[in-house]
């Protein structure tokens, strides 16, 4: 096992009508000007966000909105955002959303506590931020963990790169709140796709080619069985409580850096695969996540057929192979299984992408930086290997 540290600064506030106490949450944190970031339209349409408002107007703190968040957050709203901050003297962020949301806030708030240079070095690795404006959140969506990570995935929609920043304690919110009952409205695609992303943010760091900390094992397999068991009650019952705040938690806890404890940096290659996904044609993270994971277990699955083989027998029952290899293979199938069961693909034509071996090899050459860099740790991947995985995956 690997030392490690962990750190979760984030304040969980779980529950019913939680969100009612934005307003003198951000008193607490000496907010005197906030910007409200926002997404498309869930947030106004459920009322969400008319009834913060009110929280903070009765709290005796000003505001300004910024919405149009979308899926996969543009760099130019950041940098609207941005320059909006400073002329208002923004002193907090309120991130009403889900990872897009949120993620964008992250940018804003680097953006402006880090006037030297251009956000967007941030993203391409060139700089690390030395402060970020303080962000709270009130999530509604349970999928990205960004409530509680250190990281932000934002898409230069000028480039189609679509890229995390240098990871920082310095923009995990200082507050995050979960009310189950502010997902109900969320349709079932999406419902779905933030339950394979809360799955892959546990097995990105699950599968690793080390040894690992039983506690840690344990607590991964807990929280992945969870998700599959309460992922297909949502797809049935979009309103049940339970099922909802199961999968809330479940989605913070599994990118807050528990399920990593002793296991390195973890993997990471699907997510590297699906964000070039992402920044060129637009897709649904955790729906890219599914399309991709098969076929990235099949390739690297022979480095650590035990690894694949304990998955199988402790997260999906499956042990009645004669060896790890048979076991490995049959627990790919059943987790392939589970994701068609959702409604979700498992390979790019399922997703919607039917992609030519020249769009396949460019992917490869930009998920691979032109070819200046390996991904992955469980079997590190070269630009062929991409390609290759890429091409399985068609
Ligand atoms: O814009 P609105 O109208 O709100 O609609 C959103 C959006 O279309 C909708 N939605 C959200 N809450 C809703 C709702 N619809 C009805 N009712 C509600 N309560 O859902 C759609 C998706 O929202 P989005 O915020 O994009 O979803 P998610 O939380 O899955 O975030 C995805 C983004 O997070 C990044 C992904 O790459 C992607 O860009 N990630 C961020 C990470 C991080 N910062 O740590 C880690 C992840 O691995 C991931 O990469
Ligand atoms: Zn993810």
């Amino acid at each position: 096992m690997k030392n490690f540290e962990y750190f979760t600064p984030t304040k969980i506030i779980f529950g019913e009508d939680t969100h009612l106490q934005t307003g003198s949450l951000l008193k607490s944190y000496g907010a005197k000007k906030v910007l409200i970031h926002y997404g498309g339209h869930s947030a106004v349409k459920s009322g969400l966000l008319e009834q913060i408002q009110t929280s903070l107007k009765e709290a005796g703190i000003s505001y300004v909105t910024l919405g149009g968040v979308v899926p996969n957050p543009h760099l130019s709203l950041i940098r609207e955002g941005i320059e909006l901050c400073k002329k208002e003297n923004i002193d907090f962020i309120l991130a009403v959303g889900g990872g897009s949301v949120i993620d964008s806030a992250k940018g804003i708030g680097y953006g402006v506590a880090n006037p030297w240079t251009d956000v967007w070095n941030f993203y391409l690795k060139k700089e690390t931020p030395t402060d970020c404006l303080p962000i709270g959140v009130i999530l509604t969506i349970a999928a990205s963990g960004s409530e509680m990570s250190s990281s932000s995935v934002v898409t230069n929609e000028e480039t189609k790169q679509k890229r995390g920043s240098s990871k920082t304690d310095l923009c995990r919110p200082k507050f995050a709140i979960l009310n189950p009952r502010l997902t109900f409205t969320l349709p079932p695609y999406q419902t779905a796709s933030g339950c394979v992303d809360i799955l892959m943010h546990t097995m990105e760091r699950y599968f690793v080619n080390m040894d690992t900390l039983e506690i840690t094992d344990s607590l991964s397999e807990a929280l992945m069985k969870t998700v599959i068991h309460n992922a297909p009650i949502l797809m049935e019952e979009p309103d049940n409580y339970k099922a909802r705040a199961e999968v809330m938690w479940a989605g913070s806890l599994s990118h807050n850096g528990l399920t990593g404890c002793g296991t390195g940096s973890g993997d990471w290659a699907c997510h590297q695969l699906e964000h070039e996904l992402g920044g060129v044609y637009d897709v649904t993270h955790g729906a890219g996540l599914a399309a991709l994971w098969g076929s990235w277990a099949r390739y690297v699955y022979t480095e650590n057929p035990g690894r694949f083989a304990q998955f199988a027998s402790n997260v999906l029952n499956i042990s009645q192979g004669e060896n790890d290899e048979q076991n490995a293979l049959a627990g790919i199938q059943a987790m392939e299984d589970f994701f068609h069961s959702i409604h979700m693909p498992v390979n790019l034509h399922e997703l919607g992408l039917h992609l030519t071996e020249e769009e396949i090899h460019d992917l490869a050459f930009r998920c691979s930086f032109e070819d200046t860099r390996t991904i992955g740790s469980f079997r590190k991947l070269n630009r062929n290997d991409m390609e290759k995985i890429y091409l399985m995956a068609r």
